[in-house]
């Protein structure tokens, strides 16, 4: 979600909505404001559910602060109701949300004589802050008395500070009440900018929003409470005032755009250990070794399944192999990953006892939409495995598992790949465990793992100049091709995957041990062979039918888990050890890979020729 705030001398709506339209790349299913209404003292919201061009600024009140959100659906599908900003009972206080608040639904028990109006987790903090500003002696039955009865900016700071001591969870909170033209504001685990102007602050979940008018920000830290007021903004940290440290942007306005990137898809792939905290975050319990998804299943069905099928398309159908190996072998049950475009014609299934997961970030892809239809009515219980809450499979399936990667805008996926492998794992985990086929030791062990993947990805894109260069060396070769067995084979095809999507050449994954059985007849010095060596994709073995291609010449990379015994590889790459994960750690090498050379090679990275992010006919 983004978040834009201003307080100044101009007039606030028109200049927060621009910062909402810059900001829309963070979210775009519903947009909001609250005005600060000057004079009047109250506050004047408009919101709904679609994009920000379908907002309108009020055209009524003249004021000098307001706050303003673009949403991405995490909880509560996009509709008006649960557009942001969110409002307590009196209307006094106005709340936008960017993240999760995890136990909203005991913080909501707690306040019984409070009316919710939304389905969204953010609106107990307005709820909250009502409560706890009434305590602190400022009245919520109406601005001029607020203003008259307590200092509001002290009480408003106060406030926000004691409602989200009580929040699990990550967020990035904005506040304003109507007796006073401030903003507060804090943030745990998600991004808020603080601008500086001479008459004026700015607030922003990013600094492309801000650099039209100024160039001085600072970055607030997890816990600093940021106190905005015309052109002063007072940042406290535990409780103290501190100075807030300044840093100048130098970025021209498109780099800006994608926060200091040159693609969408390069700034997505640096987003996966964020997305993956996202996905597992407090979904994980590693000392208990259980994992927990928001999804009841009728008592004693996971016990009952025989088959799961996996039914998705391209990366996401890759996603869904990867997870398929997950389910047979840490819940040992039958799982099919099945293209589906082709699930009409495969025949020999019993749907009974079998539960459909459709994997799609878009949720509308007409080929998987089309399998999951098929499915239910032949009588499978059916999932969606989501990034899109409210998009379509969300309402079709039985239930829905949201994968919280954030919006992704390349049309190429890489982080809903990492963020759809991770989440499927925890229900592989969660259902290995309800059927008796994974000892809590070993779920906690792969448990750790997952909960590993955000620090060991970031490893790897630690190494981004060493690929780079590897990228720059082979970008002329005739083709190329992606190997791995196990865990790697799935990556080894979505490698080979983006690359053709984004580079336009010719690239083919293939199962390590069928290079041997055909394709070993395309391979020459100017064809290189990518493996994945690592854990979970039977490194050792994978090295023979690496050597098999190094005899014909072509040039051999693989990443590794470390030390292999015999074979010498061209370029080796390792990632940290993260147990079956590590193919999937691998994989971002492998989007690294086809980045630079698609970028060497001066292609439409984000907007590959012939693809479209999410394909809606069949
Ligand atoms: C299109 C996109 C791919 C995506 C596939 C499935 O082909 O270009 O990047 O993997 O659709 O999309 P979904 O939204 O269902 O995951």
């Amino acid at each position: 979600c983004g978040i834009f705030g201003y307080v100044g001398d101009e007039s606030a709506g028109p200049i927060v909505y621009r910062g909402l339209e810059t900001l829309e790349y963070r979210g775009y299913d519903s947009a909001g404001l609250a005005l600060r209404e000057d004079g009047t003292e109250a506050l004047t919201i408009a919101k709904r559910a679609g994009e920000v061009d379908e907002l309108s600024v009020p055209e009524g009140p003249s004021s000098t602060c307001a706050i303003g959100h673009t949403r991405w659906s995490t909880h509560g599908p996009p509709t008006d109701a649960n557009a942001h900003p969110h409002t307590d009972c009196a209307n006094s206080v106005a709340v936008v949300h960017n993240g999760i608040v995890e136990n909203h639904e005991q913080l909501a028990a707690d306040l019984p004589d409070h009316e919710f109006t939304s389905e969204t987790d953010t609106e107990v903090i307005p709820h909250l802050l009502e409560e706890t500003l009434e305590s602190d002696g400022l009245r919520s039955d109406g601005g001029s008395q607020a203003a008259g009865t307590t200092d509001v900016p002290v009480a408003l700071r106060r406030g926000v500070e004691s409602v989200t001591d009580r929040l699990d969870g990550s967020y990035a909170v904005a506040a304003v009440h109507a007796g006073s033209d401030c903003i507060v504001a804090t943030r745990q685990e998600s991004p808020l900018v603080v601008g500086h102007g001479d008459d004026a602050s700015y607030l922003a979940s990013d600094v492309p929003a801000l650099v039209e008018h100024t160039r001085d920000v600072t970055y607030l830290e997890d816990g600093d409470v940021a106190v905005l007021q015309a052109g002063t903004v007072t940042v406290y940290r535990d409780g103290t005032v501190i100075e807030p440290e300044i840093s100048t942007i130098d970025w021209d306005a498109e780099a800006a755009q994608k926060g200091g990137y040159d693609h969408y898809m390069r700034k997505e792939i640096h987003e996966q250990p964020s997305a993956l905290r996202q996905a597992l975050g407090s979904r994980v319990d590693v000392n208990a070794g259980t994992a927990s998804l928001d999804v009841d299943f009728p008592q004693g069905y996971l016990e009952s399944i025989q088959e799961i099928q996996l039914l998705a398309m391209g990366t996401s159908y890759y996603a869904g192999r990867y997870a398929a190996t997950l389910f047979e072998s840490l819940a040992d049950v039958r799982a099919t990953p099945i293209m589906a475009s082709e699930y009409s014609y495969t025949g020999g299934r019993d749907p009974w006892r079998t539960l459909s997961i459709a994997v799609t970030q878009s949720g509308e892809t007409a080929d998987t939409l089309g399998a999951l239809r098929e499915a239910s009515a032949a009588g499978a219980r059916t999932m969606g495995v989501t990034n899109t809450l409210g998009s379509s499979v969300t309402r079709e399936a039985d239930d829905a598992l949201f994968i919280r990667a954030g919006p992704e805008i390349g049309v190429a996926a890489t982080k809903t790949f990492a963020s759809q492998v991770s989440t499927l794992a925890l229900l592989a985990i969660a259902v290995g465990r309800e059927r008796g086929a994974l000892s809590a030791a070993a779920a906690r062990e792969h448990l750790e793992d997952l909960t590993g993947l955000p620090g060991a990805i970031q490893q790897v894109l630690d190494e981004e100049d060493r690929i780079r260069e590897t990228a720059h060396e082979l970008a002329d070769s005739d083709a190329f091709f992606f190997v791995g067995r196990e865990y790697g084979y799935p990556v080894a095809l979505e490698g080979a995957l983006k690359l053709k999507e984004i580079s336009y050449d010719h690239a083919e994954g293939f199962a390590s041990g069928e290079l041997k059985h055909g394709p070993l007849a395309l391979v020459t010095p100017e064809t290189p062979v990518l493996a994945v060596l690592t854990d979970g994709a039977h490194p050792q073995e994978t090295l023979n039918n690496v050597a098999e291609v190094q005899a014909r010449g072509a040039p051999a990379i693989g990443v590794t888990s470390g030390t292999l015994e015999g074979g010498t590889l061209d370029e080796a790459f390792e990632v940290p050890d993260a147990g079956i994960f590590e193919p999937l750690v691998a994989n971002v090498y492998f989007q690294l890979f086809a980045y630079h050379i698609a970028n060497a090679k001066g292609r439409s990275i984000d907007k590959p020729r012939n693809l479209a992010k999410s394909v809606t006919v069949e």
